[in-house]
């Protein structure tokens, strides 16, 4: 652990070193009368290259490239360091004409998906292993299935054993649709428990309308509703996990056609030294 942080010191303060440096050129190079807006876009367009070629790396694993741990190092800190040389390359303004205002866009969402989906990746798989055993994500629509159909088995044969329709009537109005489809992800995804102990409390409260038997019956659904709540937990932190890349991947492949779009139509309009 202690090396990991002194890897992630160490890497923070090369970025950090890079950003001033290439800070200071930039303003050297703005002193000398170069065409700095060209020298940062081939130099922000080189960087985002390199960013989308994870995707090919990742496709080719056979490769002799490096690791896929170093690409993801350098993707993740090549990537914060394009932040600074974006600013360089617009001065720090928004852009206003319709292309530009597009990649610029185009760039926001990419950079802040990439950073999003990091925090996410590194929170939500260490908050898998706390709730719930870790199931494979293309399972667990068959294991709500499977907890869905034993509720109603357990509900029926209440029906055939007792007199009363509480349970039954109880099941229809609340428990059906609970267990129908996946539920609370935005609750999950902020760690919030607050829909699965009101479900909870409301059975509890429930006992009062019931007979020895029936308490029994409720005791457990109690379990099963407790029991597809972690799963809708394990199933709302894998999709998240799962599908930031669907945000962020298209998107990089947007990005690099509109800027090849963009450097096409300022070289057609530039000429002279740089
Ligand atoms: C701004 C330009 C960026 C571009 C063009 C870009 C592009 C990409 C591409 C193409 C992938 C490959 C995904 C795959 O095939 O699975 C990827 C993955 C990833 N990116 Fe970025 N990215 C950028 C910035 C960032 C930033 C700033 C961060 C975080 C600080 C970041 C974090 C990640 C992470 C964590 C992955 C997934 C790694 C994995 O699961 O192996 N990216 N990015």
């Amino acid at each position: 652990m202690q090396k990991h942080n002194r890897h992630r010191i160490r890497n923070l303060s090369l970025l950090v070193v890079s950003a001033v440096v290439l800070w200071l050129l930039h303003g050297l190079a703005e002193t000398a009368l170069r065409d700095t807006a060209r020298l940062s876009g081939w130099l922000l367009f080189g960087m985002i290259v390199f960013l989308a070629a994870y995707n090919v790396r990742k496709k080719l694993p056979f490769l002799p490239l490096g690791s896929s741990a170093a690409w993801l190092q350098f993707h993740i800190y090549v990537g914060l360091l394009t932040a600074v040389v974006f600013g360089l390359h617009i001065g720090w303004r928004l852009p206003n004409g319709g292309l530009e205002t597009l990649l610029a866009s185009l760039y926001g969402i990419v950079f802040v998906s990439g950073v999003a989906g990091l925090a996410l990746s590194r929170s939500l798989a260490k908050r898998l292993t706390t709730r719930g055993n870790e199931v494979m994500f293309e399972r667990i629509p068959v294991y709500r299935k499977r907890i869905a159909s034993e509720v109603e088995t357990i509900v029926l044969t209440s029906l055939d054993t007792s007199e009363s329709t509480a349970i039954a009537q109880f099941y229809a109005e609340r428990l059906r649709p609970y267990f129908s489809v996946t539920r609370n992800f935005w609750h999950h995804l902020l760690q919030s428990n607050r829909p699965r102990f009101a479900l909870l409390s409301e059975m509890k409260a429930y006992h009062r309308f019931l007979n020895d038997d029936e308490r029994l019956v409720m005791l457990d659904l109690e379990d099963r509703v407790a029991a597809k709540d972690d799963l809708d937990y394990q199933h709302t932190l894998q999709a998240t996990l799962k599908y930031w890349l669907f945000v962020h991947i298209p998107i990089t492949y947007a990005l690099v056609a509109f800027a090849v779009f963009h450097l096409m139509l300022v070289s057609s309009f530039a000429g002279g030294a740089w």
